[in-house]
């Protein structure tokens, strides 16, 4: 674990976590934090905030971290991303940060994003991250990523995640760049949307292969 959770401080993932305080600044309601490791958006987040944390994340040894380091202020629910034990509508909020470059395909992205989405209660917002395939440097950087089987990040464009989004019925209200500025630039941004259609996201197909699902997320930073 030690190794992973040292990966969880680079830069790119901080910028991450604090822009997502941000932007939860004056949120009040329960929070739901998916592929939350070992809680360290918690950290920044829970202190002087009205924020209810639930974090979901599939490794018990995380989990586990975080709920010693945090002294039990929040939930912890051990889960997988595209299985979410929780009921429809339940959060007021769900981020999922430093984590969808973890997936292996949009296909997967497409599956967990309906699943937060589900959750995510009709007037809540959904919060992720993802890097910016756009930027040739983090393209090529992660193309070189994949060829290493203990290593895998993916990136994607901002479009093809708000289409996923819209599709669930989602609308993308805010997209901060991290890093620099600019479609070319960006090294990632941070996501904020909110549901602007009725239909639910389940009604939607979300496909998903097993082999990725068995496959995906090794919970590693890029
Ligand atoms: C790079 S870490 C990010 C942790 C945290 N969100 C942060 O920013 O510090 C990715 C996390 O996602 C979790 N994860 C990866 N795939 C998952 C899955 N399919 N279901 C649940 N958790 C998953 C990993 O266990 C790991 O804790």
């Amino acid at each position: 674990m030690a190794e992973n959770v040292r990966s969880f401080h680079g830069p790119l993932s901080e910028r991450v976590r604090d822009q997502t305080v941000a932007c939860c600044q004056g949120l009040s309601g329960r929070l739901l934090d998916v592929g939350c490791g070992n809680g360290l958006l918690f950290d920044a987040l829970l202190p002087g905030s009205t924020l209810h944390g639930i974090g979901v994340d599939r490794s018990f040894e995380l989990l586990s971290d975080a709920v010693r380091r945090l002294d039990g202020r929040i939930g912890c629910v051990r889960g997988l991303i595209h299985q979410l034990p929780f009921r429809d509508g339940s959060f007021d909020i769900v981020t999922c940060l430093n984590t969808l470059l973890n997936l292996p395909s949009l296909d997967a992205v497409t599956g967990a994003l309906g699943e937060m989405m589900r959750v995510c209660r009709p007037s809540g917002r959904v919060i992720v991250d993802i890097r910016n395939a756009r930027n040739p440097y983090i393209r090529a950087r992660y193309w070189w990523h994949r060829r290493t089987p203990s290593f895998p990040t993916v990136a994607y464009r901002l479009d093809e995640i708000a289409a996923v989004l819209q599709s669930g019925g989602f609308t993308v209200e805010t997209a901060d760049p991290i890093g620099m500025t600019g479609a070319w630039m960006a090294w990632g941004y941070v996501i904020v949307a909110r549901r602007t259609s009725p239909n639910p996201s389940r009604s939607l197909p979300f496909p998903l292969l097993r082999k990725e699902r068995e496959g995906e997320g090794r919970g590693e930073d890029g």
